[in-house]
């Protein structure tokens, strides 16, 4: 059966993504797997580390759900990282307790490229995403929709060549300046796979996909458009049966051009103003985010506050309430509920 074709019980997310009508606004938290839960932090403590976790679908499929059933999210998302996809092109990854990303080698010359590998099936290295994605699903029996998801090919390129996090980015941006053929060669071979990868996660029974381009911000407009945008936009294009959601984090000058892609829903970071972004881009894409993170590091009746002002800041149905990014690890979890419950309290005005 492909539960990708089941009907969802909870269909708030995907009515909203379409621009149908709906009584309220669906509500989900980017990083709501992991992170924030001691139920998700006891599954993860009894494992050798997170890729354990991450390439055990049993256990994935576990974590994806916590939060439907502990903060009542209107959406799962499957628990997986961005970091699957250079692992699975031939590139391995570490997750370092505390510090983040770490891959032994890194791709800044044709002849490290030279290793990197396209034309794989994903079943066979990413058959444990898709699997989560089917044993989720049978356990979600049709609750709540869920949400698939890849980095954007320039994210996913920033890791590849930087090789670690960093705040610059800047072995990663020094490229685009000395070998753009290199870059754009990478890029090409990085969004052929996520493509792919995409479409058997729709193909297992994801309903909405989110590309994630955390570092969307750190290029100019100009260098946005040649190695950020160009490839969005082959994603968007190729991903025509389910809904599309495209946050490109801190890409101000760039917001038209994502709103005018393929895609039906735009993420915002809190930096945003929804009122204007709404007028830049119009009626016609939803609008995903934008609660400041850290705002839930206040009194729960100062997140009730903050959330309601948000929530007052929409001018039309077209939203998809969450975080301006991920939900922070320290977060109380009871913050984070009263978020939920403020949204699922609001009655739509228009
Ligand atoms: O949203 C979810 O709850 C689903 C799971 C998910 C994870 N990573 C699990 C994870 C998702 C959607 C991601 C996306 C991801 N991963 C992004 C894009 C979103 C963003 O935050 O900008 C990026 C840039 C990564 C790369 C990555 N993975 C980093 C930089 C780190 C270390 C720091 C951190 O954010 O925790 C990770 C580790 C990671 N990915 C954890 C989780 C739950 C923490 C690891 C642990 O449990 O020890």
């Amino acid at each position: 059966m492909n539960f990708a074709g089941m009907n969802v019980e909870n269909d708030l997310l995907l009515r909203a993504a379409r621009g149908e009508k709906m009584e309220r606004y669906p509500v989900w938290l980017m990083r709501q797997a992991g992170r924030i839960l001691p139920e998700y932090r006891a599954v993860r403590n009894s494992l050798s580390g997170f890729k354990e976790l991450v390439e055990t679908p049993e256990l994935a499929a576990e974590v994806t759900i916590q939060p439907v059933d502990i903060l009542g999210v209107d959406a799962a998302i499957i628990f997986s990282d961005i970091l699957v996809v250079p692992e699975a092109m031939g590139l391995p990854y570490e997750m370092v307790e505390k510090k983040g990303p770490w891959f032994e080698n890194t791709i800044r010359s044709e002849e490290q490229l030279k290793g990197i590998e396209t034309d794989f099936n994903i079943e066979d290295r990413l058959g444990y995403v898709t699997e989560a994605i089917r044993i989720t699903n049978r356990e979600l029996n049709g609750r709540v929709p869920l949400i698939g998801f890849a980095g954007a090919p320039w994210t996913i390129f920033c890791y590849m060549t930087e090789g670690q996090g960093s705040k610059t980015f800047s072995e990663s941006r020094k490229i685009l300046y000395t070998n753009p053929t290199l870059a754009h060669e990478l890029l090409n071979r990085i969004t052929d796979v996520t493509i792919r990868y995409l479409k058997a996660q729709i193909q297992a029974g994801a309903h909405l996909i989110q590309v994630f381009d955390s570092w969307a911000g750190i290029l100019g407009k100009e260098q946005y458009s040649e190695f950020g945008l160009k490839y969005l936009k082959r994603i968007a294009d190729a991903i025509q049966e389910v809904p599309v959601t495209l946050f490109s984090k801190g890409a101000y000058a760039s917001l038209n051009d994502i709103a005018a892609l393929d895609c039906n829903t735009v993420g915002l970071d809190w930096n945003m103003s929804i009122t204007e972004v709404r007028k830049a881009i119009g009626e016609n894409r939803t609008i995903q985010g934008n609660l400041d993170p850290c705002s839930l590091y206040a009194s729960h009746s100062d997140v009730e506050r903050a959330t309601n002002n948000l929530l007052d800041s929409f001018v039309s149905r077209r939203h998809i309430v969450n975080l301006g990014h991920g939900v922070y690890p320290d977060v109380d979890p009871e913050k984070v509920k009263t978020f939920i419950k403020t949204v699922k309290c609001y009655e739509i005005q228009y």
